[in-house]
């Protein structure tokens, strides 16, 4: 059974209503199918075999590293790592997002620039701050391998190819979906006791009294876009979406990461530089550091204690781990 399956037979079996598959998208969505591309059908075998590469070393040069090094399953696939560790204990430059619901991102990495998933597993493969693999080798070793040979000519009738592990992996990484949380049974099940009052004061300061929606909307809790919030006056050597474009507009715009699972993603922002939910919350209470190009919206605000204690309370009820049961 696809993953995305149990999930929504869990929340059905988990709560007193049947939903019924004639409602709108926004209120079943954490129970819809994820599109697979028509290049990437869905198969089972596939993503069995795409599972056994994600967690498989000898993707790595020195065969010390997967690709679960750093996106490791109990923390929500990120590592809880400033920056993450490599082969030979190279570093990168940034810290590992989640991969929960990546099937729903328009693009990849931080600058938002990567197209697609396929296009996106062959970057840390070849980058030699994290497996340091050069794709020729790897080929030949992987088509070397009998278990991986046969698959590849069982699923795709040809042999273990750059094609075969591209899409292999990202029709895994389409299955690790994670729409079950408490905030979801409450807003989209319409399970009233789902969130007690705190995270329900705390869903009405984050959507309504301030502006955190406009960038991190429900239900992915990210607007897909590269933005500027202010983290830095001067952000340094990593110019974020800047890099790829050259264009000065983008100087400190990184894409907005999903709030989705934040209890367990920290440390946050793209460099892991704030280790806690009050340091975030704080950031944009004192209306950020006012970078020339960051986003207007951004304005300061006060929050007493309690209300601090209430936004906290929202945001870790969109922690969601019924995606374990699979690992
Ligand atoms: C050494 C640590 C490391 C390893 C190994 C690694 N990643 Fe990552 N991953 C990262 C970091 C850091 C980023 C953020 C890079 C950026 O945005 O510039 C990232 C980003 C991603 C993203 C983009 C997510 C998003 O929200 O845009 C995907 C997808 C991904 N990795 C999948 C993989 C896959 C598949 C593998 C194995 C083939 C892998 N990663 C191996 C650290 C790692
Ligand atoms: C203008 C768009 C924008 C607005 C408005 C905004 N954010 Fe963000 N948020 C971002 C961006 C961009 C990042 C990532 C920045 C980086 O990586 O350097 C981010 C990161 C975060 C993170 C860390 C996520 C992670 O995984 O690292 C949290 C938590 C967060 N924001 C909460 C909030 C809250 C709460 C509000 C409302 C007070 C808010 N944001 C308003 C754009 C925005």
């Amino acid at each position: 059974m696809k993953p995305i399956v149990q999930i929504g037979l869990l929340f059905i079996v988990s709560s007193t209503f049947i939903l019924s598959r004639c409602q709108s998208f926004e209120k079943i969505n954490f129970i819809t199918e994820v599109k697979h591309p028509e290049g990437n059908p869905y198969s089972k075998e596939k993503v069995a075999l795409g599972r056994q590469l994600f967690f498989d070393k000898r993707l790595s040069r020195d065969s010390s590293i997967s690709c679960a090094s750093c996106h490791v399953p109990q923390f929500a696939f990120t590592d809880r790592q400033k920056i993450s560790s490599g082969v030979d204990n190279g570093k990168t430059e940034r810290n590992a997002p989640t991969l929960l619901n990546v099937a729903f991102l328009k693009t990849f990495m931080f600058d938002a620039h990567i197209q697609t998933l396929e296009l996106q597993a062959i970057v840390p493969i070849q980058e030699h701050v994290e497996m340091d693999m050069n794709m020729v080798d790897l080929i030949r070793r992987l088509n070397a391998i009998p278990e991986y040979r046969n698959a590849a000519l069982q699923i795709f009738n040809r042999e273990f190819d750059a094609f075969v592990l591209t899409r292999s992996i990202s029709a895994f990484e389409r299955t690790l979906v994670s729409f079950n949380s408490k905030f979801d049974r409450y807003y989209y099940g319409k399970q009233s006791n789902a969130l007690n009052n705190d995270e329900k004061e705390g869903w009405e300061l984050f959507s309504k009294q301030l502006y955190c929606t406009k960038c991190h909307p429900a239900p992915y809790f990210t607007n897909f876009i590269a933005e500027n919030n202010g983290l830095y006056n001067d952000y340094g050597k990593d110019q974020g979406r800047f890099r790829i474009f050259g264009d000065s507009n983008d100087i400190g715009k990184f894409k907005v990461p999903t709030l989705r699972n934040i209890e367990l993603t920290f440390p946050y922002m793209h460099d892991g530089s704030m280790v806690s939910i009050e340091e975030v919350i704080n950031h944009y209470a004192k209306g950020a550091t006012g970078h020339s190009n960051q986003n207007k919206i951004i304005q300061p605000f006060k929050l007493d204690g309690k209300q601090l204690k209430q936004l906290k309370a929202f945001l870790f009820s969109l922690t969601d781990t019924s995606y374990l049961i699979d690992f």
